[in-house]
């Protein structure tokens, strides 16, 4: 079986910037509580005629134009996102077309804050059967179309972002680098504690559904931060073992970013040291989908991810979804 490598990354984030100064001047809350509580500072938030499709396309070309190739070599594009431009046609068939990807076939994937984690992981997978050679993973997600500004205990978390992954076969001469293994667990019984009640096929748009302010994300921020905080230190350890690994091994943890204590809370329990730990939720809050290829981006920007490195992700969302895995950096 091939061995799979991330080969290139590409991000982007609209340029607009929500402060927490901003939101002071939307809800009762102050910019000492969301630093404190949450460790955000800033989110970015995408224009009105910019939808996820738009900034998935932008982190793909940056992608394709790091690896030197156009969307014509791709072989599928797997798109990530709670906030895809409508229900159907999926994302990825528009990113498709914007991309001129004549070749590739592709889908959406919803597990909304572990999405990229698992489409990484899908990915991935189709790159070792031996049936794809170029797989695009994009995670996007413009949160702030279905997060309610007058909720201060939801508006404050959230912002818009994207980032697109490109996975390929290992070449014969880096076979030690590339993907290790991936560990997932989804539990449905947390279903009814992070989600977006309305426009599915359970409670479809109609006037009272959105009078009732259903089509935006309804959150019960204890009881999902109990169990991200427990979840990610669970998964970590476990992929961790099960490769005969320590904590120490681990060069960078790229964890989802929700809150910074969720992080902070699971890594300490974990024994992992604060350099080995990306956290950049102070200036992106939580992109939901983009979060990890975000995160990768400013690993290797700071120069704490390099070739040879062992890297862990692991995210936990809405569903619950959970999950970790590890990669040895290719590049
Ligand atoms: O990827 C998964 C996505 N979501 C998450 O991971 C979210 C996980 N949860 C969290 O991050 C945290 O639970 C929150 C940041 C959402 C809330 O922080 P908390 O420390 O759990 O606060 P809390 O819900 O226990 O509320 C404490 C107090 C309450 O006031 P009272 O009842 O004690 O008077 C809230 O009304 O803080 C109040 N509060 C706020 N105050 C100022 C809630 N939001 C705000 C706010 N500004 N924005």
């Amino acid at each position: 079986m091939p061995k799979v490598k991330i080969s290139a990354l590409g991000c982007y984030v609209p340029p607009r910037v929500l402060t927490n100064k901003d939101l002071e001047r939307m809800v009762d809350t102050s910019s000492e509580w969301i630093m404190e509580r949450t460790g955000i500072c800033e989110r970015h938030i995408a224009a009105p005629e910019m939808a996820t499709s738009d900034m998935g396309t932008e982190a793909a070309r940056v992608a394709l134009a790091a690896r030197g190739i156009s969307g014509a070599e791709l072989d599928a594009i797997l798109v990530c996102t709670v906030t895809p431009d409508m229900l159907f046609p999926a994302t990825a068939c528009l990113i498709q077309d914007h991309l001129g990807a004549h070749r590739a076939w592709g889908f959406d994937l919803i597990a909304a804050c572990s999405s990229f984690l698992y489409g990484l992981t899908t990915g991935a997978a189709l790159i070792a059967a031996g049936t794809h050679r170029k797989v695009l993973v994009v995670g996007a997600d413009t949160m702030s179309r279905i997060i309610d500004y007058t909720d201060r205990a939801t508006c404050i978390l959230f912002g818009d972002g994207a980032g697109a992954m490109l996975l390929e076969p290992t070449g014969e001469a880096d076979d030690s680098a590339g993907f290790i293994d991936f560990i997932g667990e989804i539990d449905g019984s947390g279903g009814d504690f992070l989600k977006m009640p309305a426009g599915g096929s359970r409670l479809p748009a109609s006037a009272e559904t959105v009078e009732k302010r259903l089509h935006f994300v309804h959150q019960q921020g204890q009881q999902v931060f109990k169990y991200a905080v427990k979840k990610m230190y669970e998964m970590c350890s476990e992929v961790l073992d099960r490769n005969g690994l320590k904590p120490s091994d681990v060069g960078v943890l790229i964890p989802h970013q929700a809150n910074r204590r969720i992080i902070t809370g699971a890594c300490e329990r974990m024994g992992l040291k604060p350099e080995q730990v990306l956290i950049n939720i102070d200036r992106y809050g939580n992109t939901t989908s983009a979060t990890l290829p975000l995160a990768t981006r400013d690993a290797i920007a700071q120069g704490r991810l390099k070739k040879g490195d062992l890297v862990m992700f692991a995210a936990v969302g809405a569903g619950y979804t959970a999950g970790a895995s590890l990669w040895r950096w290719a590049y």
